[in-house]
């Protein structure tokens, strides 16, 4: 598939850990139906290929992220995918419990933990970082209810080992639900074979979707015995009804689907054209235009912040200077944009990207360097 990007050709984007320019197939559908709407309303709206829609994105969701359909529902970011989970674990909070984060997690996915443990007199524990690591072992135990961690971090793309945490959670009887955000889009991800119990992601990032879009996942075994007021006119099979009458709301995760829109043609072909990318080769592009940075930044001042093991490398890397703050932006007055996170340099390349834009990097860098 031919997918052609809007950034100018004078601008060199790394900065997809922070906001993903839609692509100019997304962006051009995304006009054509606000224009659509605009101009006749509802009449601009067809239900039926609406509906049809749905079902299409939540089965290229399935093949894409490695679940069944049946777990699968938009949302509208990751932090809303994120309440689901945490509203369908409210059976199983206790005073005794506790729910296990990571020191490094971005703030959504420690704000809403804060609140649940606030609310249901539980304890929040925060796993430390040690450099190469997380240390769960003293965190996660028997009380543990859930652990919430990111995919990729999003300050310095540690990628965790989902494997190994999500049967650690479930040795002790806990769930596992992953921020995927900064993963989902750049690196492979299959939740069934990581056995992940609860996944939630913005759209608008690695997937170069809309903003206002996400996915989240939820193990299909679990919408048996769990449930949640998080529910709209979608939810229930016969929406079409719109008359008050008693909710008879969809077997699988369709229950928690709120709405229904236009928006949905462009999250469709979002996830189509990320799948026909093909995650596992944007991956090895990925990884190939860092490694050229990170040799060609090898003897300078610039001190790379990611861990480099193989099974713990993502979309981004962080690199440590003295001025970290004034080389983002004197790189932005030169039209490369990246962003400053933890004082660091957070640079975080995409399948558009080339060879000659990170020499072009790589040389910006190093001059800038010179002139501080
Ligand atoms: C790891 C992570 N989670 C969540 C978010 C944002 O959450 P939301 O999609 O709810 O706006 C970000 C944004 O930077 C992020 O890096």
């Amino acid at each position: 598939m031919n997918v052609a990007m809007n950034i100018p050709i004078d601008t060199i984007y790394m900065n997809h850990a922070s906001i993903g320019p839609t692509t100019r197939q997304v962006n051009n559908l995304l006009q054509e139906t606000t224009s659509q709407l605009s101009r006749y309303g509802e009449a601009a709206l067809d239900l039926d290929k609406m509906i049809a829609t749905w079902d299409n994105v939540r089965s290229l969701t399935a093949n894409l992220i490695g679940g069944s359909q049946d777990g699968i529902i938009n949302s509208t970011n990751t932090a809303s995918g994120l309440h689901i989970a945490a509203d369908l674990m409210v059976g199983e909070y206790h005073s005794n419990g506790n729910i296990v984060i990571t020191e490094l997690e971005f703030t959504t996915n420690s704000y809403i933990w804060q609140q649940i443990v606030a609310r249901y007199d539980m304890e929040l524990r925060v796993a430390g970082f040690d450099g190469q690591h997380f240390e769960f072992e003293d965190k996660i135990d028997n009380s543990t209810v859930l652990v919430c961690i990111s995919f990729v971090q999003f300050s310095n793309g540690y990628r965790a080992d989902l494997k190994r945490i999500a049967q650690l959670a479930h040795d002790h009887g806990a769930k596992i639900a992953v921020d995927a955000i900064q993963g989902l889009g750049a690196v492979p991800i299959d939740v069934e074979d990581l056995d992940i119990d609860f996944m939630a992601s913005g759209l608008y990032k690695w997937m170069l979707g809309p903003m206002g879009t996400g996915i989240a996942y939820i193990k299909p075994q679990l919408l048996e015995e769990h449930d949640s007021f998080l529910v709209g006119w979608f939810s229930d099979q016969n929406f079409e009804q719109m008359s008050h009458h008693e909710f008879h709301p969809w077997a699988d995760a369709r229950r928690f689907q709120q709405s229904l829109g236009p928006i949905f043609y462009a999250i469709e072909r979002t996830v189509e054209i990320i799948s026909e990318l093909n995650p596992q080769k944007t991956f090895q592009h990925i990884l190939a235009l860092q490694d050229k940075l990170i040799a060609n930044l090898e003897d300078s001042t610039y001190q790379l912040d990611t861990v480099l093991e193989t099974s713990h490398r993502s979309g981004i890397l962080r690199f440590k200077h003295p001025a970290a703050e004034q080389v983002v932006n004197k790189l932005k007055e030169e039209g490369t944009i990246t962003s400053f996170r933890d004082n660091g340099i957070r640079i975080s390349p995409h399948f558009h990207n080339t060879t000659e834009q990170i020499t072009t990097l790589s040389e910006q860098m190093l001059a800038i360097d010179q002139d501080l």
